[in-house]
This record gives structure tokens, sequence and C-alpha cells, in this order.
């Protein structure tokens, strides 16, 4: 029999029993609850127009996270809470300081962005509790929203202004009050349109739903899914649904590694990671899509997806990750390069899924960076990323693990210009043989994002940048010295 799909809306609990399992947010919010603030613009996750809050309740407390509604499937929702911009106005009919803050500053034109831009930066008020915010914390908060005719400058305005304004309270308590009879114990399933979307709750039930739903499609945090139905209206046939299974979102630190469950967000995946690799990690987590997208996306989905341009592989490659699989025959590690096999083909079992990733802490001697190169600074897809971790001896390479994502069919190990390394002295003519050898790694295609001889170069040039940032742990020849004078 289907389980209704419950949420917390405007005051009250509603209920769905007959929207495909693939309806979007958006399109519950305009199509069938009338409620038409939400806009549609992309469609795939890149202007925010659609943007909403979504309430989870974790641990007892309510998490308030904006995510993009024009990606996120309806019956996700069963048991959080969903605000969009029709819930900002006071009872007494006054606007939100994040709405009247945007009036006084003159934040909207044509207004088709607003709704969007309003709903990121109360997600920011919330997090802030109405504490303004610095202007790095903005641009990240609205990082995932487009405006075609306003220019940013009295948005960002607007979100400096919003904190000077009386606060307005935000009850987390009451809410937390009123999701947690909506809690399940036991796997849902809820079944429309000739399809089921299936809610397990622990890890045994998973294993249970994929062992008997070998082809199902598994869904985490939609952020690519997502485009598969709105852009590309696939079937996505049965669904299992990972974002319920609590044992899939946790962190852990032991034996010298990180576990990240595959249902962390990115955006709390990368915060632990960071933790330990501040310099080299921050600006890939802040470049890492917008907000919205990393508060839906996961970890598990970058790199189950293992798209050859995806951002975490290189640098979970490069430090030596390892992804732990699980089905019902157990647990099943492999090292992460080796889950790919060719585009799109990866090492994983019908009846299997990712369970964790595994990233190594910080080790001795280990310089580790990794570099994104797109068109954007925000909200971007890489056209290279790299990602360089060398361990050093003096001034001698003895142990070298380099990746890069945008040069070949998977994200992959540069096999050559790592066997070069080993052993060599770090110094310029080391690294120069090392760019030529390459182009025995690599032989990139061209597309939309850059050409063949852009990437090649530009990877090369990425390893002459990673020399120039870490030589400094390797004595200088003075020949070296002489060859950076001349360049300089
Ligand atoms: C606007 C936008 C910007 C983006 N920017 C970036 C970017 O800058 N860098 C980047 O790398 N990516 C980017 N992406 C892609 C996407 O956000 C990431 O790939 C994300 O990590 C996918 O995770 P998810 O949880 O949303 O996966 P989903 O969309 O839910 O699933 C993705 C795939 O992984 C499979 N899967 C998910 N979890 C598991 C599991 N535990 N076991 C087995 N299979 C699983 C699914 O079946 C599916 O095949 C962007 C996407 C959008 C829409
Ligand atoms: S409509 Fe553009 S991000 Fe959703
Ligand atoms: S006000 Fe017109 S798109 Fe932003």
């Amino acid at each position: 029999m289907s389980t209704p799909i419950r949420f917390y809306y405007q005051g009250a609990v509603r209920e769905v029993r007959n929207a495909a399992p693939t309806q979007t947010i958006l399109q519950h919010l305009r199509d069938d609850l009338h409620c038409t603030g939400t806009k549609e613009g992309c469609a795939e996750g890149d202007c925010g127009a659609c943007t909403v809050v979504i309430g989870t309740l974790k641990d007892g407390q309510v998490e308030m996270k904006a995510v993009n509604s024009c990606i996120q499937l309806t019956p996700t929702l069963d048991g959080k809470a969903l605000f969009s911009v029709e819930d900002l106005q006071q009872p007494d009919g006054a606007l939100h300081p994040v709405q009247q803050a945007m009036v006084e500053c003159h934040g909207s034109q044509c207004g088709f962005c607003t709704p969007g831009f309003v709903m990121s930066l109360w997600g920011m008020y919330l997090k802030q509790d109405g504490v303004k915010p610095s202007r790095c914390q903005v641009d990240d908060a609205l990082s995932g929203n487009l405006c075609r005719c306003t220019g940013y400058r009295p948005i960002i305005d607007a979100a400096m202004r919003m904190g000077e304004l009386p606060k307005v309270d935000f009850d987390r308590t009451a809410l937390a009050a009123q999701l947690a009879p909506l809690q399940r114990e036991a796997m849902s399933v809820y079944s429309a349109d000739g399809r089921n979307f299936l809610a397990p709750r622990t890890l045994d039930e998973l294993v249970q739903a994929r062992a008997t739903h070998p082809q199902a499609t598994l869904l985490a945090g939609s952020t690519d899914i997502g485009l598969w139905v709105t852009k590309q209206m696939r079937d996505l046939g049965d669904i299992i649904y990972l974002g319920h299974v609590e044992a899939l979102r946790t962190v852990t630190e032991a034996g010298g590694m990180i576990e990240i469950g595959a249902g962390v967000t990115l955006e709390d995946a990368y915060r632990a990671v960071c933790k330990h690799y501040p310099e080299q990690l921050s600006e890939m987590w802040q470049r890492f899509a917008s907000l919205p997208i990393r508060n839906a996306g996961t970890l598990g989905g970058n790199v189950a997806n293992g798209s050859p341009i995806g951002d975490s592989m290189p640098w979970l490659i490069a430090l030596g990750s390892e992804v732990v699989l699980r089905s019902g025959a157990g647990e099943r590690v492999l090292a992460l390069e080796n889950l790919y096999l060719g585009y799109q083909k990866k090492d994983l079992h019908p009846d299997e899924f990712v369970q964790a990733v595994r990233v190594p802490l910080p080790r001795a001697g280990v310089q580790f960076r990794t570099y994104k190169l797109a068109k954007r600074f925000d909200q971007d897809i890489s056209a290279v990323c790299a990602a360089f971790a060398c361990r050093f001896d003096g001034d001698t390479v003895v142990e070298a693990r380099i990746a890069f994502g945008g040069m070949a069919a998977t994200p992959k190990r540069a096999a050559a210009t790592e066997a070069l390394l080993l052993g060599q002295p770090w110094n310029e003519a080391t690294v120069s043989a090392a760019m030529a050898a390459m182009a025995h790694d690599y032989a990139p295609l061209s597309d939309m994002r850059a050409s063949s001889a852009y990437r090649m170069k530009t990877a090369q040039n990425l390893l002459r940048r990673y020399w120039f940032e870490t030589r400094a742990v390797a004595p200088l020849a003075n020949a070296d010295v002489n060859a950076f004078a001349v360049r300089a």
C-alpha cells in the first residue's frame, strides 16, 4: 500500500497521494498548491529563481537550508518543512526585514529573480540569527542567484541592511514539535503514476531495497538526477531515496581517515575536510557549484556519478581516498581511482551502493594542492580540475599522486607524469620533463568548455604552478633561482 507524502507548509501538514514520484517541488508549489511566488528560470539549478528553504529534523534540532526547488522531487519532502517566499510576510502584514531591505535598497526591477534572492537571503538571515553578515558570507549565500536587470550591488546592499532592521525571530522549537510526529521509524513506499519511491531509514533496509530493486535509481541530493528529469525527460523507473538513511549522514575520524557517509551534503563534507586542509581546499569548497546545490548534493553522489569533470574526484584521488561500497554481501573497499572503469562505467555491482568515502588526514612531508579552472568563479563546471599530492625527502620526490578532471573520460591519475617525478630532484628541469610526460597520460577532448590544446597547456602549467608554490620545501639550486629571476 502506498504511504502518502506528509510535509509541513504554511502552518499545516500537507498530504500528497497522487503526484508522480518525479514531480519537482517547484511544480508542486505552483501547479498543485497554487503558490506562484516561486519562479522557474532555468529548471536546472543554475539561476536560483526557484529557491526555497527546507527544514529538516536532525537529532531533535531543525536545520534550515536553501535549495533549488526546480530539481528537488516532491516525495523527498516527506517529514520535512517547506518554506517559500509566501511564508515571509509577518502576521500583521508587515514585510520581513529581508524583503524590507530589498525595497529600501532598490534590489528588485522586473522582480523575476527576487523571490529566489529573498529566500537565499532568508536562509542566511536564519543562519546568522539576524546578525549582520560579512561581505564574504553574502557572496557565498548569493552564489546561486542570477539577476539579469538589477545588477548585484543593490541586492548586496540589502543583504547588509537587513541585519540593521528590527529582528524577526524564527521559532525552531515550535517547528521541531510540528515535525516530530511526521518522522517514520521504518521504510516507506510511496506509489503513484506506476512508479514506486522507496525511502529506507536504516542501512539494512537500504541493502534489502537495493537487492530487491537492482534496476531502481538511487537518489541522493538530486543535483544531477533532477536534471535528468527536467532536461532529459528520463524515466527514472522506481526510485530508492537515500536521504532518510541516518547512518549515511555521519562524519567520523578513525585510523588516520575521515569517513564521510555517502548521504552527507557537499556543504557538510567540505566543511569536515576543510578543517584539516583549510588552505588547500577552502577555495574548492567555495567554488563548488553554489550554496543551494551544496546544501542538497552529496559527496557520495559526486563520487558515484563520477563525472569526468566533477570537482571532488581529483583531490580525493590525489590524497589516496577510498570508497566503501555496500551490498548484501557486506562491504567492499576500493581505492577511489579504481572505481572508474570508463566513461560512465564503474566497478559497482547492480546490488551495491556507495556507503562512504574515506579521506586520509594530512601526512608529514606531503604537499597537497588542488586547482579548478572554469570560466566563472562561482557556480561553474570545471574545464580542468587538478590535484597534486607529492611527498619529498629533502629535495627528492619520494611519492607522487597527481589526478585530473576534464582531461580524460574519467577522473584519472597521471601515471607517466608521476613515474617521471619519482626519485628526481624537485627542480625546474624535472618539472619541465614531467610537463612533457603529461602528453602521454592524457588526450583531452575539445568541447564548449575548452579546446583540447587549452586543456593540455593549462594542465601542464598547473604542474608548474604547483612547483612554484611548493618548491620552498626543497632547497633551491642556483639554476632554479636564476630561471625564476629571468621569468619574473
Ligand atoms: C547548478 C549545478 C552546479 C553544479 N556544479 C558542480 C561543480 O561545481 N562541481 C561538481 O563536481 N559538480 C557540480 N554539479 C553536479 C552535482 O552537484 C554533483 O555531482 C553532486 O555531488 C551530485 O550529488 P547528488 O547527491 O545530488 O547526486 P544525485 O543527483 O542524487 O545522484 C547522482 C548519481 O549518483 C548516484 N548515486 C547517488 N548516491 C549514490 C550512492 N550512495 N551510491 C551509489 N550511487 C549513488 C545516483 O544514482 C546518480 O547516478 C553541479 C550541478 C548543478 C545542478
Ligand atoms: S529555476 Fe533556475 S535554479 Fe531552479
Ligand atoms: S530584477 Fe529582473 S532578473 Fe533580477
